[in-house]
């Protein structure tokens, strides 16, 4: 059983192997609306609800980082309408929620092209990662305007303008350099793809899976991925 409390709780089953960097594709808000004949905007604002309960969840589960897939570079896709609503939860959810960031040690890091959104909300991104720098527990990484090729493109040239592209110089500088290897990456709403994120990240990764809609995931769920992840047995190519 699990218990609540500040300290990292225990994963029973399995090995006890413990996830250090956990990914989430958080999908299915829109499906979630229309199951209740809601607008889609509110299935986005019910999903902002669930990704404060899960952030305090990795906290309290011990996770060193949790990075979220927040909006990709292909959403610029949709409708004007849902992209605005999207960046104004995002305001909303920055503002409402820093302080409880830094009472509870999480850092905060936007990984994606985010130099590309509105100047407001480039420069809240910014002074929020300079304020929340310091803290240790938990690093919360956001991915916003993030597509994995567009990461990597990007990696590239800077490895190239540094010298060799080798593995190391292509890794040292992605988005998510600096935080421990992506071991456990999650998707809700049961489509399972990677739609362009964490590509290179993936390449050892567990994978899990569950038709559980975003706004419907909770901290026992992802107690129940962590659980199954200290059974499966990682190889990286050896025997
Ligand atoms: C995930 O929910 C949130 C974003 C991609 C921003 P969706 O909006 O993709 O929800 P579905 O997939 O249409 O149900
Ligand atoms: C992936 O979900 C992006 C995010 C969760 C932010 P999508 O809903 O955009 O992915 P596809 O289009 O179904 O592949
Ligand atoms: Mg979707």
């Amino acid at each position: 059983m699990l218990t609540s409390g500040s300290q990292p709780e225990r994963i029973e089953a399995g090995t006890g192997k413990m996830p250090r960097h956990v990914a989430i594709i958080m999908d299915g808000n829109g499906r979630w609306a229309k199951k209740r004949m809601l607008p889609r905007a509110m299935g986005h604002k019910r999903g902002v609800e669930t990704v404060r309960k899960i952030v305090r969840a990795a906290g309290e589960l011990g996770l060193e980082a949790l990075s979220l897939y927040a909006f990709s570079s292909e959403n610029w896709k949709r409708p004007e309408d849902e992209i605005n609503d999207l960046m104004g939860l995002m305001r909303e959810f920055i503002k409402s929620d820093l302080d409880e960031f830094a009472a509870n040690d999480v850092r905060l890091k936007i990984i994606g092209n985010y130099k590309a959104l509105s100047p407001d909300i480039v420069d809240m991104l910014e002074d929020s990662m300079s304020r929340t720098s310091q803290n240790t527990r938990t690093t919360l990484a956001v991915a916003l305007n993030y597509g994995g090729q567009d990461e990597l493109v990007r990696a590239a040239r800077s490895a190239a303008a540094q010298g060799d592209i080798t593995a190391e110089s292509i890794e040292a500088n992605l988005d998510t350099a600096g935080l421990p290897p992506l071991d456990l990456l999650i998707r809700t709403s049961g489509e399972q793809r990677l739609s362009n994120f964490m590509l290179w990240q993936a390449a050892y990764a567990e994978f899990w899976f569950t038709d559980t809609l975003w706004p419907d995931f909770s901290k026992d769920e992802l107690a129940q991925a962590l659980s199954e992840f200290s059974t499966r047995e990682r190889r990286y190519g050896g025997r």
